[in-house]
């Protein structure tokens, strides 16, 4: 049980300042839309939204690990079922690679079937001397850079909720349908991975499990008897930016009475939204399902409490987690205070370490881009600050694609500046390629396996 406070229903948000919202040209076709996302079937199911905040407790109490990702923003433009079995697979190596190396349960959640609006730091952007507004997401409008194809569009929320569905399904199919059957663990090896020395390691962490399981099935174990080798849960997340949207599918558990937000399992509150007296908060407050909540490095102490308070006033385990964004240089100094203050206070936050957001970087051209290098340096800095305070560095949260990109520098591809424009195909911000991701879930064990005992 959470708690839905007495004033709040799932539209006491329009009293609040609701920062980062489209101006719908039209607001009675915006109305219409809402109400036909109210009378739609949900995307996720209440006791789906629950077992993952069960294995997000788990993740606070050291008995698992958050593996967040995917991509910075999903495409109208891109659905296919190519695609998405490429970014489960890449999904399923990592887990692969952090579950043995690190030997603790990995719990998957995607930012997928629904990562379609993004919060932007400017309204407009300059293109070919003309200022138009910007880019927010294919459920808001469109990237072509015309003034006209940036007008918002709330039919696009529609086009949204039935690509999240179709996402979804696909998703459900091949994580129950065998493709996810830890038999495949070798399968899961991409071509263009395979070659590569990350891609021979994991070949030979493949075979490694093959013969663990080859060994308990001589025990006597009936591996086929066990669902959780031929099955696993992904579980599906995107940030819960639009309010009209997010309302539209929202609706009361017949179970318990509760409310959920049915568009995912979990919903975050970004860097740029999260005032605890506005709206954002004010929405996520009253429904049920597991949050999280970015934290950048103007974050302070008494934001992160007032934020835990707001959220998770009865200290729920799994309610909240926490994505510190701090960026590599100042990881070590701005998080520390922030784990202190809520370790303190005795708030049940799972700590994950989002090293993607405050280290993206221009190159000379303006192409922007994140190095490998530097997105560990975040990693290794959040580990150190938690474990010097006592806490659990549970999960990552990462922007990748399953994909042979060139958006982000370095790793054991090596990937150069002048190598940037080969791939570049992501509509916002860069993202680790297939390569680079399993390259990091390695390094990633390596640092959980340092961990004091
Ligand atoms: C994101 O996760 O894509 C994002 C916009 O992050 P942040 O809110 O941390 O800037
Ligand atoms: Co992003």
């Amino acid at each position: 049980m959470t708690v839905t406070p007495s004033t709040w229903n799932p539209g006491s948000w329009r009293e609040l300042r609701a920062l980062q919202q489209p101006e719908w040209p039209d607001r009675a076709a915006a109305e219409a839309v809402v109400q036909r996302l109210r009378t739609s079937p949900p995307l996720v199911f209440a006791g789906e939204a629950r077992a993952l905040r069960e294995n997000l407790a788990k993740a606070i109490d050291r008995r698992a690990f958050l593996l967040q990702a995917g991509d910075c923003v999903e495409s109208f433009n891109e659905l296919s079922t190519q695609r998405i079995r490429e970014k489960l697979k890449i999904m399923l190596q990592m887990s692969a690679v952090l579950t043995y190396g690190a030997t603790l349960p990995v719990v998957k959640l995607g930012r997928m079937a629904g990562q379609f609006t993004k919060p932007r730091s400017d309204a407009f952007e300059l293109v070919d001397g003309e200022e138009i507004p910007s880019f927010r997401g294919h459920m808001v409008n469109s990237d072509e850079p015309t003034a006209a194809a940036r007008i918002p569009d709330p039919q696009r929320m529609l086009e949204g909720y039935n690509q999240s569905a179709s996402t979804l399904n696909l998703l459900r199919a091949f994580t129950k349908g065998g493709y996810a059957d830890l038999t495949q663990v070798h399968m899961w090896n991409k071509d263009f991975v395979a070659s590569s020395p990350e891609g021979q390691r994991y070949l030979r962490l493949a075979e490694d499990i093959e013969r663990a399981l080859a060994f308990m099935a001589a025990c006597g174990i009936d591996l086929a008897a066990e669902r959780r080798l031929h099955e696993v849960d992904v579980f599906t997340c995107h940030e819960g930016l639009l309010l009209d949207y997010e309302e539209g599918l929202t609706r009361r558990d017949s179970l318990t009475g509760d409310w959920y937000d049915c568009s995912a399992h979990l919903l975050w509150i970004g860097e740029r939204t999260r005032g605890a007296d506005d709206a954002h908060v004010e929405f996520f407050s009253g429904v049920h399902n597991p949050l999280g909540c970015k934290l950048g490095p103007t974050a302070t102490p008494d934001d992160a409490i007032a934020l835990c308070e707001r959220l998770n006033p009865l200290r729920v385990p799994g309610r909240l987690t926490f994505y510190a964004r701090m960026g590599a240089e100042a990881v070590r100094d701005l998080l520390p205070p922030l784990l202190r203050a809520v370790r303190d206070e005795g708030h049940p936050v799972l700590w994950a370490c989002d090293p993607m957001h405050a280290n993206t970087i221009r190159t000379a051209d303006g192409t922007k881009t994140r190095s490998f290098d530097t997105i560990m340096r975040e990693l290794e800095g959040f580990f150190a600050a938690c474990w010097e305070s006592g806490v659990w560095p549970g999960g990552v949260h990462l922007e990748f694609t399953g994909e042979d990109v060139t958006e982000c520098l370095g790793g054991a591809d090596d990937v150069l500046e002048e190598h940037l424009s080969s791939r570049y195909e992501t509509l916002l911000d860069p993202r680790l390629n297939a390569r680079q991701s399993l390259d990091l879930a390695f390094r990633l064990a390596e640092l959980m396996g340092r961990r004091p005992s």
